[in-house]
């Protein structure tokens, strides 16, 4: 009896032992999880992309790039090491909108593959940023892009050279509260009024105040305020102040101009100096805004300083413009940290 039950015990050990090797093995190279790009950024012929990282050994991503949806017409395929988790594709067409999207891959010690599912497809317009705009004094310049079918792009790019046709209507607009306003019917796009709203809650909390003085605006608004600028300040200082329509940030309804009773609601960079322009720039990246027309960065933006215009770009990307005290030409045309050439 005695012997018979070591020989159970015994077979139930490597029984067990031999489960335990399997389970392991077979956690090792269960379907990996599905990665999504966590940051794609055009520049000027390149896309930028990130994705997080996965632990392990014997991973490896697969990242497919195309100019069309479906990854069929003229598809490229990267095999990546799994130490590198971003990439950068050069050479790409400005003005043309790619594809991307990307898998993990796992290896077994047998040499089998187990692929993750592909993450959601993500786009962008490939943008020529490196034309920056400091022939601004010296006219209108040509119109290089049109930005309209990025409509829901929140780093859609409206500046000199790009801009939207005259038709064009920003979705999802709603109307603004009249306490947050100092005139009636304005409207912005919902994602940027949303946080306004707590930018502006976490502000009065503090016992600051701004409205905000002018958002969306349309093409035969802007077409009025240039007129505006150039019958009263002449062409030269109408160009570095006021865009020419079509290429207002504020056709896009991601943009607002805020004024404070701080310094008699001027629409001056004296509010740059007051409580609430202090606090604005340095907590509106928190809210996912940026100051977009710095001081000192005339020669990118073509305009002069506007401590008052904010545009909404989403958390990630205010945050490290802000605190990197980029323009978004700047940011637009940046390669992701660790990018390797
Ligand atoms: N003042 C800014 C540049 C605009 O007119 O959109
Ligand atoms: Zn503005």
């Amino acid at each position: 009896m005695k012997r018979i039950t070591v020989i159970v015990l015994i077979f139930i050990m490597v029984f067990s032992l031999s489960a335990a090797s399997v389970s392991a093995a077979s956690k090792n190279t269960e379907k990996p999880e599905r990665q999504e790009i966590t940051s794609i950024l055009p520049g000027n012929h390149k896309l930028s992309l990130m994705w997080n990282k996965v632990e392990g050994d014997n991973v490896k991503y697969e990242v497919k790039i195309a100019a069309d949806k479906h990854f069929t017409e003229d598809a490229k395929t990267f095999i990546l090491d799994g130490s590198d988790n971003d990439i950068t594709r050069t050479k790409l067409t400005n003005g043309q909108k790619y594809y991307a999207k990307v898998r993990t891959i796992v290896t077994d010690e047998n040499g089998k593959k187990f692929y993750g599912s592909w993450s959601y497809r993500k786009s962008r317009v490939i943008k020529d940023t490196s034309i920056y705009s400091n022939t601004s004094i010296r006219g209108v310049p040509e119109l290089r892009y049109m930005t309209y079918e990025d409509n829901d792009d929140l780093l859609m790019l409206i500046n000199k050279y790009y801009g939207v046709p005259s038709d064009y209507y920003p979705n999802d607009m709603v109307s603004i509260a009249s306490k947050y306003m100092t005139y009636s019917n304005a409207k912005m796009k919902e994602v940027a009024y949303k946080a306004f709203k707590k930018m502006y809650k976490a502000a009065a909390e503090k016992g600051l105040n701004f409205k905000i003085c002018s958002a969306y605006r349309t093409y035969s608004t802007q077409r009025s305020l240039f007129n505006n600028y150039i019958n009263s300040r002449g062409y030269k200082t109408a160009f570095v102040l006021s865009a020419y329509p079509g290429r207002s940030e504020h056709h896009s309804g991601l943009a607002i101009d805020l004024l404070t009773g701080r310094n008699g609601w001027s629409l001056t960079n004296s509010f740059a100096n007051t409580k609430e322009g202090k606090w604005i720039k340095k907590h509106c990246a928190e809210y996912g805004f940026i100051i977009r027309y710095p001081d000192g960065k005339t020669d990118i933006t073509g305009y002069g300083y506007e401590s008052w215009h904010l545009r909404y770009v989403g958390k990630t990307a205010a945050k490290e413009i802000m605190s990197e005290g980029l323009t978004l030409e700047e940011y637009l045309d940046k390669l992701p940290p660790g990018y390797k050439g």
